[in-house]
């Protein structure tokens, strides 16, 4: 393969010891570290904008399909405030800082914060946002390609995850049509 390229075990060695204090960051990092964790950091804002929301129709989910409905937002406000803290904790690992200040939380984010007054529009836009994270999501995996492996598979996961809460969303449309 072209560019590939195995270091020897001394080698490897030497580089472990040197900028210790860097922690998982060793100098084999290919990818452009300020970059990923910036990009990172607009993944937590979007996580946690998806939580709020998410929490929000879960408390405000009213009608004959209320109960059902209602128990999907709240699943899907755990698993994106999972995604956050997954997020956050590579943040420490790469050398950044998480940011969760709620100043301008909702401007870093991808998604957006739409509380709805309907079921039906509270389930409409959060498929909208899911389908913003799912196109944001796989541009960032791309972007990091082989540079951040770690990263990069940590973000497919959550990418996997959106676009089942996105089927999710759409199978409750659905439903409410009927
Ligand atoms: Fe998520
Ligand atoms: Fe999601």
């Amino acid at each position: 393969m072209a560019g590939a390229h195995l270091s020897d075990i001394q080698t490897l060695r030497r580089r472990a010891r040197e900028h210790i204090a860097q922690g998982a960051v060793t100098p084999g990092y290919q990818a452009d570290r300020e970059v990923v964790i910036k990009l990172l950091n607009e993944a937590l804002a979007t996580e946690w904008v998806c939580t709020l929301r998410y929490k929000r129709h879960y408390f405000m989910a009213k009608g004959i399909h209320a109960e059902t409905v209602a128990a999907e937002f709240l699943e899907h406000a755990q698993e994106e405030q999972q995604h956050a803290d997954q997020i956050a904790h590579r943040i420490v690992q790469l050398g950044g800082e998480p940011d969760l200040s709620p100043d301008g939380l909702s401007s870093r984010s991808h998604a957006e914060y739409i509380e709805g007054d309907t079921l039906e529009e509270m389930i409409r836009e959060d498929l909208v946002a899911e389908r913003i994270a799912i196109d944001s999501y796989r541009e960032m995996i791309a972007y990091i390609g082989e540079g951040d492996p770690t990263s990069r598979r940590l973000m497919e996961e959550i990418l996997a995850k959106e676009e089942e809460h996105a089927d999710d969303l759409a199978n409750l449309l659905e439903d409410l049509a009927r």
